[in-house]
């Protein structure tokens, strides 16, 4: 029985796990579960899966839950994720917070050297240079991606060494406006933003997608994860997202990882590494229904996430901390209605302007560059 801690159980990628759980309950132990404000999506969830530790945001919630469970063991806040990211129990740790705000719960499980089912992207692409020293110092750490691209490209380099690698290939459904001109972008909604073709996901990464910030993120994340250059990392869109990223090795053999757009398969694949093992959860490709397979270029002079993403990767240290932070508050402000769609990246672009490389020699840099470049963004950019 492996004990599995979900940090962001009430989102997306935790509820989709808990499935994955619940389809192998021989072999998967919910150990620990935490939510943010979803106080009753949580509250069913430790009815269903009765997890001995919890976590929520709020310090009344808490209160309210250990008045309800008395036998449960309560945290809160930042630092009762962090906990949580550490329980001696736990044999995986899937990290399935949306944001900068699941590195240090991350940081934690790797110190106890536990396996991290990483979803939580920001967290390599912000602390990436920091958490590469810090698996050295505790090698029996071991981070599998969850993200469906970096499994895609870690599952396709299996039996491989990285010397063999000529180039990541990375794909892009191309999100909800592909096909878009600039000036068609100027006044999209909310709402039309959030509506993503093929994938259903949490607000933050679905507005990412349509951006192609989230594709910028991803090839931060790949180098970081597996320490290929930038010169050799390529992002192409295929819209039926049905090959979920390619690796091309020195020989010219292209090997792709391609299934159904579900996030269920490459959670579990995580969790069961090297194993693969079949679930009633895990639904097949039927390739006679497959109509075709289409491959294109990156529209760079409209979604301008890329682009920003491999400057902010080539000059590296605090670089991608900022690429990151300031998409984060970006984000938050288009979906508050404070901003336009386009000045998501004119607020990326003119923060890593304004910002002073920094060497990173310790997670306090990243924290306060973190802090820095949201009080930037917020300063200029949240007008009433
Ligand atoms: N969704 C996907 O298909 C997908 C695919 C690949 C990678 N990812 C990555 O996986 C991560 C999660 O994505 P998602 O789509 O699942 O996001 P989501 O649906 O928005 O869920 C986010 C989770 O984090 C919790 N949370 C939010 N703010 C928090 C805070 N300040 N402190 C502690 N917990 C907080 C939320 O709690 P409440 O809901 O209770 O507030 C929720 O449980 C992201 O990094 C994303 O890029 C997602």
């Amino acid at each position: 029985m492996k004990n599995i801690t979900i940090l962001g159980s009430t989102g997306s990628i935790g509820t989709s796990a808990l499935k994955v759980i619940e389809a192998k309950k021989e072999e998967f132990n919910v150990l620990g579960i935490s939510g943010y404000s979803n106080f009753e999506l949580l509250k069913e969830q430790i009815e269903k899966f009765n997890p001995k530790y919890i976590c929520i945001g709020d310090e009344n919630k808490a209160k309210e839950l250990e008045s309800i469970y008395p036998e449960k063991i309560i945290y809160f806040g930042d630092e009762g994720l962090k906990t949580m990211g550490a329980l001696d129990e736990a044999d995986i740790v899937l990290t399935a917070i949306s944001g900068a705000v699941g590195i240090e719960a991350t940081v934690e499980a790797i110190k106890k050297e536990k396996r991290i089912a990483l979803a939580n992207k920001e967290t390599m692409v912000a602390a990436g240079e920091y958490i590469n020293k810090l698996l050295k110092d505790y090698p029996k750490a071991e981070i599998i991606p969850v993200d469906s691209e970096h499994s895609a490209l870690f599952q396709s380099m299996q039996g491989s060494s990285k010397d063999e690698v000529k180039t990541l290939i990375i794909t892009a459904s191309g999100g909800t406006f592909r096909g878009k001109k600039l000036e068609e972008l100027k006044d999209v909604t909310v709402e039309q933003a959030l509506k993503h073709p093929n994938w259903s996901m949490g607000r933050k990464i679905t507005i990412d997608s349509s951006t192609l910030v989230n594709k910028g993120l991803e090839v931060i994340e790949a180098h970081m994860l597996f320490n290929i250059d930038y010169d050799n990392i390529e992002v192409l869109v295929h819209p039926q997202s049905i090959i979920h990223s390619m690796v091309e090795f020195e020989d010219s053999s292209i090997i792709a990882q391609i299934g159904v757009p579900d996030m269920k398969l490459p959670i579990q694949y995580a969790f069961t590494y090297p194993k693969r093992e079949a679930s009633s959860e895990l639904e097949r490709l039927n390739l006679r229904k497959l109509k075709e397979l289409t491959f294109d270029e990156v529209d760079s002079e409209v979604f301008k996430g890329v682009d920003l993403a491999f400057k902010a990767g080539r000059t590296g240290k605090t670089m991608p901390c900022v690429f990151n932070s300031a998409n984060e508050v970006a984000v938050e402000l288009f979906l508050k209605g404070k901003i336009k769609f386009l000045e998501i990246y004119e607020i990326i672009e003119k923060a890593m302007q304004q910002h002073e490389v920094k060497e990173i020699d310790s997670l306090e840099v990243i924290k306060d560059v973190d802090k820095e470049t949201r009080k930037w963004v917020y300063s200029n950019y949240a007008r009433d």
